[in-house]
């Protein structure tokens, strides 16, 4: 395999550097966008995209922000391909890996997107996992940046599940010395692993990692409050066992009257309005979640020409 940080298969692997390198590379694609239009930095590259589970924005901003790059995506089918079933994942990377320039996954487990990172030659991107969403926090990153002007400092509160967005955003903000607050009720906890990973970079970049159980306590001094569903795609079964536990942490007007004056919200994404956040507040001119959501356009072309152009010629 190559470096792991030839790959986005994590936010665990990249330095600090290559994220903030990321995030002003994204914002500086997106003004160009504005007054340029489309470039030509991926001309000739051909993008594959695997998705074993639905998606709106993130298949959407990838195929658009590969055609903005004058490279071209193609769609494979997970039914057709028969991953680990018709054929070995070790060998569907290897005959990938010699016709197209990286592949764009989506799957359960991250095991999968690992070993076709391990197998292949070509930069495999994460477009979610079960537990992982790293494109989602560059993005989140970008929007962070736009609005606050840097995140070193900046206070998260997810309030929710602790998932792949919240897992994500963690690793982000351990890097680039941010705060992050986990709101969540008991035994919905982020992986005691990550924790342990996460801490001592929190501890190195000045930033800081805490857990409530009550929604209030994390809100009173948080910048931005972050919002997902409270069940991720994949674990449809455990929606009623679940939705109880869940109903003190919806986002809405008496949660956010408890933050400080300025304090946003932003959401990742499908939305479940009326359960993780109300009407009132997505409809708020509080709410960043589609900056955020446009965002991951200038993010994703920005995770790609740092991949891409590092390994191919051009
Ligand atoms: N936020 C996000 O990844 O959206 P999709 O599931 O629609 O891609
Ligand atoms: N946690 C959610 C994020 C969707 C973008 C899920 O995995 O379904």
């Amino acid at each position: 395999m190559q470096n792991r940080d030839h790959h986005l298969l994590t936010l665990k692997d990249w330095s600090r550097e290559r994220i903030q390198e990321t995030i002003d590379l994204a914002l500086q694609l997106k003004s160009d966008l504005k007054t340029k239009g489309p470039s030509d930095r991926l001309r000739g590259q051909t993008i594959g995209m695997f998705f074993e589970k639905p998606s709106l924005r993130t298949v959407t901003t990838f195929q658009v922000g590969i055609h903005q790059l004058g490279g071209e995506a193609i769609m494979l089918d997970p039914e057709s391909i028969g991953l680990g079933k018709r054929e070995s994942i070790a060998d569907v990377s290897r005959c990938l890996s010699r016709w197209v320039n990286a592949i764009v996954v989506r799957c359960f487990k991250q095991e999968l997107l690992e070993k076709l990172a391990e197998y292949g030659s070509v930069p495999v991107i994460n477009a979610l996992t079960d537990e992982f969403h790293p494109c989602q926090a560059l993005a989140f990153g970008q929007t962070m940046v736009e609005h606050f002007g840097a995140l070193r400092g900046r206070t998260v509160a997810f309030i929710g599940d602790g998932n792949n967005v919240a897992n994500s955003l963690m690793i982000l903000a351990a890097k680039t010395g941010m705060n992050f607050t986990l709101a969540c009720p008991k035994g919905f906890e982020q992986p005691a692993d990550l924790v342990e990973y996460a801490s001592p970079i929190f501890a190195q970049n000045g930033g800081s990692y805490r857990v409530f159980n009550d929604p209030k306590e994390a809100v009173r001094d948080a910048d931005i409050l972050y919002s997902d569903v409270w069940v991720s795609m994949g674990q449809e079964e455990q929606k009623d066992s679940k939705q109880s536990h869940f109903l003190p942490f919806q986002i809405n007007d008496s949660l956010l009257a408890l933050a400080p004056q300025g304090c946003m919200v932003t959401h990742c994404l499908p939305a479940h309005r009326g359960e993780e956040i109300t009407d009132a507040i997505m409809d708020s001119p509080r709410n960043l979640c589609f900056e955020e959501a446009e965002n991951r356009l200038h993010a994703q072309k920005a995770v790609m020409c740092q991949l891409m152009q590092a390994t191919l010629p051009r």
